[in-house]
């Protein structure tokens, strides 16, 4: 039998779609701070407001890394969001060879605003 005509199948597949409006309809405030859902606006908005973007482009280099760049080393490790979030709480980064340098600390007004910027950045 052609398993993609399988009933099964199909029943699987109406059932993935009438989740995904539910999804959708998520705007980020409404999320747990576990998800993957950004908000660009907020997350840029909180970039500027720290100087972020003086030392990061998204894909410009500048004195630090660019964001895509960042993405790029830490998109498919676990735990990404976790590091660079205490990254920027603790102001410090943990170099390659172990030493620790200092970084500007972020300054926001929720620990959620902090995550949607890091997952806006490992977005890029
Ligand atoms: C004075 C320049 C400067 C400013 C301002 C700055 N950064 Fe950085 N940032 C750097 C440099 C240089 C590095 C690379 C060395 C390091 O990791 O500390 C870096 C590294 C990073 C990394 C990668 C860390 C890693 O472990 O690979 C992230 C993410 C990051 N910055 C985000 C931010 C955010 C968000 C802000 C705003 C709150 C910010 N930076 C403000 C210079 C800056």
């Amino acid at each position: 039998m052609n398993r993609r005509t399988h009933p099964l199948y199909r029943l699987l597949a109406v059932a993935f779609a009438a989740s995904l409006p539910a999804a959708c309809a998520l705007g980020p405030e409404t999320t747990d701070p576990g998800s993957p859902v950004v908000n660009e606006v907020a997350a840029k908005a909180l970039a500027h407001r720290n100087n972020c973007l003086r030392c990061h482009g998204v894909t410009k280099p500048k004195e630090g890394p660019t964001y895509a760049e960042v993405a790029g080393k830490y998109r498919a490790m676990r735990g990404a969001e976790d590091r660079l979030h205490e990254h920027l709480v603790k102001g410090e980064s943990l170099m390659a060879d172990g030493h620790r340098e200092d970084h500007k600390m972020i300054r926001a007004q929720s620990d959620d605003q902090i995550r949607n910027l890091v997952r806006w950045i490992l977005a890029q």
